[in-house]
């Protein structure tokens, strides 16, 4: 039987489509996940080595209806039980994120929902909200996609200070360029950290960069080119390349810069809650150093579930949920953002 819909809470129907998964979710006063429906376009993708953005906003189009139907479905609920609809507004790919745009502003305005517009980073530190109920700002997160590599202090809801960011590539970016140079595949992350396991992370020495005057910034293109540089010359010299060492290593000098500066960013604010969000908090060797790191440090450590690491739409209904508390409502006129700022409004 149907529980009764408590007047109190508040079911917000959030919708993700700034990249290559269309997802609808249903989420209830932001912390519990009551569907979590994602249609995936990477095997789309993986035949052109990348996201293809024209590719993926058609493919938006075909989806969505029946991801929200089926979000809806699996909750068991009615759009008309809803009390608001959240959405990613940016930053992503223009023609992908309006299809997620456009979508929930029709079904605001035919249902008489207020709309509330997300950014998608922000959704991915939310992430954290639905991991564990009990999570709460202020904390320092590392957020580390395709797209963004920051180090952020989360102060309060919606409230965010960068302390550190990326000069080049982010780390997503350079674990897919380095995954294609070793011939690897799109997406990189989850290839590299699979055969990263066989490999010795101690059998090349790729670089660290630091960058003068900005101890909580990050650079991830000098150790892509050393990796492009070292996989050339062993073609030259026809020697055979060990892929998997490659891997480890490479995978090695990115999480070594990752957990050093959140560390050490954690113990210069007086942080002593950290956080992890973005498709790259998936990957398993991260998520063990920064372990071990933090507990060296006396420092807790909370990050999504894989699922919720790259992504989805519950996380958007988490965030969506803090911003309709605070007031937040968007009207029809909400457009698409795709170089939108962390705390913009
Ligand atoms: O957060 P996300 O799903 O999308 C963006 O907002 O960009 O992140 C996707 C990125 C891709 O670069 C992908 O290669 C990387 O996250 N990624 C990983 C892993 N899973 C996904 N990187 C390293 N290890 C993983 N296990
Ligand atoms: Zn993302």
């Amino acid at each position: 039987m149907e529980a009764a819909k408590n007047e109190k809470d508040v079911y917000i129907l959030a919708i993700e489509s700034s990249c290559d998964e269309t997802a609808a979710a249903v989420v209830k006063n932001g912390r519990e996940v009551l569907s979590n429906a994602i249609s995936s376009q990477i095997a789309l993708h993986t035949l052109y080595g990348g996201v293809v953005p024209e590719i993926a906003s058609r493919k938006h189009i075909e989806k969505i209806n029946q991801v929200i139907e089926e979000a809806l479905q699996t909750a068991g609920m009615t759009l008309q039980e809803m009390d608001a609809i959240g959405v990613t507004y940016g930053p992503g790919l223009v023609g992908a994120l309006l299809v997620g745009v456009a979508e929930a502003k029709a079904i605001a305005y035919a249902a008489g929902l207020p709309l509330v517009g997300v950014h998608h980073i922000e959704g991915h530190v939310s992430a954290n909200y639905i991991e564990d109920r009990t999570w709460e700002p202020p904390f320092l997160c590392l957020i580390v996609s395709g797209g963004h590599t920051h180090l952020v202090l989360v102060k309060e809801y919606g409230s965010y200070e960068i302390i550190g960011r990326t000069h080049d590539d982010a780390a997503g970016e350079s674990f897919d360029k380095v995954a294609r140079a070793i011939g690897l595949g799109y997406p990189g992350g989850p290839k590299i950290d699979k055969l990263a396991k066989e490999g010795n992370k101690h059998a090349i020495a790729f670089p660290r960069a630091h960058i003068e005057g900005a101890p909580y910034d990050f650079s991830f293109s000098g150790v892509k080119s050393a990796v492009l540089n070292y996989v050339n010359s062993c073609e030259m010299k026809q020697e055979e390349i060990n892929r998997a060492d490659v891997a480890a290593s490479f995978q090695e000098a990115v999480v070594d810069v990752l957990v050093s500066r959140t560390v050490a960013a954690a113990k210069e604010y007086g942080m002593k809650r950290v956080a992890m969000a973005g498709g790259v908090a998936a990957n398993s060797a991260l998520r063990a150093a920064m372990k071990e790191a933090c507990e060296k440090a006396g420092l807790s450590l909370m990050y999504p579930s894989p699922i919720y690491c790259t992504d989805n739409a519950a996380m958007i209904g988490a965030a969506a949920y803090y911003e309709y508390k605070k007031g937040v409502r968007h009207g029809l006129d909400l457009n698409a953002v795709p170089n939108l700022m962390i705390g913009q409004r």
